[in-house]
């Protein structure tokens, strides 16, 4: 690696680069944290809803700043194939409990299209909740086609794809604690 290189990873047949170090993203998470603590803090007790497996990572930095007391739960987004309209039928598995009237803070890993959180806010929106809002890791803004308000976007990326902090390409790199952007070669 020469001295100025980025260090690199490969993840089967792809290269990435260091693009945004640890350090970065944590400063990102405070700045969001501190809203999220001033919007909720006379609230009654919110359900923080982690989304598997992508948001692990963010939502373990993203607890460790909030002050107010509050329940988190991990849910997964999982496909069937059935006889909805599309031919492809969402279910959340995971949830415990009633969400009736609470407010739920849903944390995301990066939300691209805004396909997937559409779908959970459909899901979510059948259980009744009070109130949700979004939080995410990432959000890509040029990419994203949906109404729904992101309200918590701890920062905006380009259309690039990246890796690592819970975020994978074929389910690898998610233990990487930096952000890795795929090098096109
Ligand atoms: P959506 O387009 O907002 O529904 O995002 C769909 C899913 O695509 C996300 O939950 C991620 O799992 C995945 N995704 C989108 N962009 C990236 C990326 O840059 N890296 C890794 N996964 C991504
Ligand atoms: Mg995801």
């Amino acid at each position: 690696m020469g001295l100025n290189a980025k260090a690199r990873v490969t993840l089967h047949d792809k290269t990435f680069e260091l693009m945004i170090p640890h350090e970065e993203l944590d400063r990102h998470i405070e700045v969001i944290a501190k809203r999220i603590n001033q919007d909720y803090k006379d609230r009654p007790t919110p359900i923080i809803l982690g989304i598997l497996n992508g948001s692990f990572m963010f939502m373990a930095d993203l607890m460790k700043k909030i002050e107010f007391n509050c329940e988190i739960q991990f849910v997964k987004v999982a496909s069937y194939t059935g006889t909805d309209s599309s031919g492809c039928v969402k279910q959340l598995i995971g949830l415990n409990g009633c969400i009736e009237g609470r407010d739920i803070i849903i944390v995301e890993d990066i939300v691209d299209t805004g396909g997937s959180i559409e779908h959970l806010m459909n899901l979510l929106n059948e259980h009744k909740a009070g109130s949700i809002a979004v939080a995410t890791m990432f959000y890509k803004p040029e990419s994203y086609n949906k109404s729904y308000e992101i309200k918590y976007p701890a920062m905006n990326i380009g259309n690039e794809f990246i890796v690592g902090y819970g975020l994978d390409y074929d389910q690898l790199g998610r233990n990487l604690k930096d952000i890795f952007v795929i090098v096109n070669e």
